[in-house]
């Protein structure tokens, strides 16, 4: 059988869940296949991530895409048009050499990855595979993903409600995706009530579908989360608190200004109030606790919190240069990988099998501006990240990628990854609220 070759590209301007243009892209085959992406994009983005490219001018605020989208059809499709689709590797490298910047900000990052995904996905598709299987490249059963899921949001996701973006429920306890899923549920339900009666209000809804935190602070906001999980009758050895930081929009120099209460704290005095927190609260995951630039801040954190997950996003901006930095000084045990802040499917990969290696925990993400593809649920499998974070439980962007998990699951012959996959393992998972 001839290999199947990429007979077509095309590529257009759509729009994001946040309402904001992307890039959208598809791929067809010489054997009929097509692989179809709409590429996402960050609010809280890191200053190391690769570079988006965006109009500017009147249209859109200024967000549109067309130039990328003018690169893709004029430039990568007329290049890539002819390959064999199963050479995404190859033609990954192809289009970063013809961008020429590292960080593929002449023709756009957004621009890279639209072509990458659409022929990755075509490529599974040309092999009548699943992604998740072309991915996995026969590595053994479907590992299917703990989940941590946004109950709560503050920052840049929900008008700065509170100064901590993302307060999360990680169901560790859970024995499959379907009742981790359905045990997040019963938390938020509960969170919901509990928010309501506090005078907030549920039906505001965040960016990634989460509960908008309008409450005092970011205290009251942990200990309502706490209290929604101890209603929903959990012990803490069955669900635990993750939070995004999201510090990078926090931080001033190496000082983090807490605009909710009017503090300035060193990273230092900061590090203090999260271990307090720690021992409030059932916390197993704290993903950019310090700004993207504070390395030794970083450092002394990951010394003071041997037993939580520290997670780097902004960090890392799924960059192997910077990983590779985070490995040598131990500045945190965990890495959140999002495909459009490394600009294509392979330097990802890369980046998490690098970090696998040295031993750290692999979270794949989505973004606060995400789409309806489902692509990234069958990323989390393939690469047998063991842990994924997309949002909340509701809104079609989010539900997309668990529908899709609990699709695989369904299918039988899956693990399901739970609390092992969290960097610190059973250790972070302290005493029960039932003891
Ligand atoms: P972003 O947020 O997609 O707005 O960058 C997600 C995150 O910080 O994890
Ligand atoms: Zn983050």
């Amino acid at each position: 059988m001839t290999e199947p070759l990429i007979t077509h590209v095309h590529a257009w301007e759509a729009l994001d869940s946040r309402g904001r243009p992307t890039v959208a892209c598809r791929v067809a085959t010489s054997n009929g296949a097509q692989g179809r992406a709409v590429v996402p994009s960050g609010a809280s983005r890191g200053e190391h991530e690769a570079l988006e490219r965006r109009d500017g001018g009147h249209r859109y605020g200024g967000w549109g895409v067309r130039a990328a989208v003018d690169a893709v059809n004029a430039i990568y499709g007329p290049m890539i048009t002819g390959l064999p689709v199963s050479d995404r590797e190859a033609i990954d490298a192809l289009v970063e050499e013809r961008d020429g910047d590292p960080r593929l900000g002449t023709y756009g990052s957004n621009a890279a990855l639209s072509v990458s995904l659409a022929v990755t996905i075509a490529g599974a598709e040309s092999r009548n595979e699943q992604l998740w299987q072309t991915l996995a490249n026969g590595g053994g059963p479907a590992l299917i993903p703990l989940p941590m899921v946004n109950i709560f949001s503050g920052g840049a996701h929900a008008g700065r409600a509170v100064d901590v973006q993302d307060f999360l429920a990680v169901p560790h306890g859970a024995e499959s995706f379907a009742q981790a899923i359905e045990w997040v549920d019963r938390v938020r339900h509960q969170c919901a009530e509990l928010l309501d009666t506090a005078g907030g209000w549920s039906a505001l809804v965040a960016d990634e579908g989460g509960l908008s935190a309008r409450l005092a602070s970011n205290d009251a906001v942990l200990t309502l989360l706490a209290q929604g999980i101890d209603r929903a009758g959990f012990a803490h050895d069955e669900m635990g608190i993750a939070l995004d930081i999201a510090a990078s929009q926090l931080a001033d120099g190496d000082d983090i200004v807490l605009d909710g209460e009017g503090k300035r704290l060193s990273a230092d005095e900061w590090v203090d109030r999260l271990i307090e927190w720690t021992g409030l609260y059932p916390i197993v995951s704290i993903e950019d606790a310090l700004g993207e630039n504070d390395w030794e801040g970083w450092r002394r954190a990951a010394e003071r919190m041997p037993d939580i997950q520290l997670l780097g996003d902004d960090l890392f901006a799924t960059d192997a240069v910077r990983l590779d930095r985070g490995i040598a000084e131990r500045s945190a045990n965990a890495i959140l990988v999002k495909v459009n802040q490394a600009g294509s499917v392979s330097r990802a990969e890369r980046v998490l099998e690098r970090a696998k290696v040295a031993g750290f925990a692999t979270i794949v993400s989505a973004r606060s501006g995400d789409t309806e593809d489902y692509w990234l649920a069958d990323l989390a499998v393939g690469w047998r990240s063991g842990q994924i974070k997309v949002g909340s439980t509701m809104r079609s962007e989010r539900t997309s990628k668990w529908n899709r998990l609990l699709e695989i699951e369904s299918e039988g012959g899956t693990e399901f990854a739970g609390r092992q996959a969290l960097a610190s393992g059973i250790s972070s998972v302290r005493g029960s609220n039932r003891d």
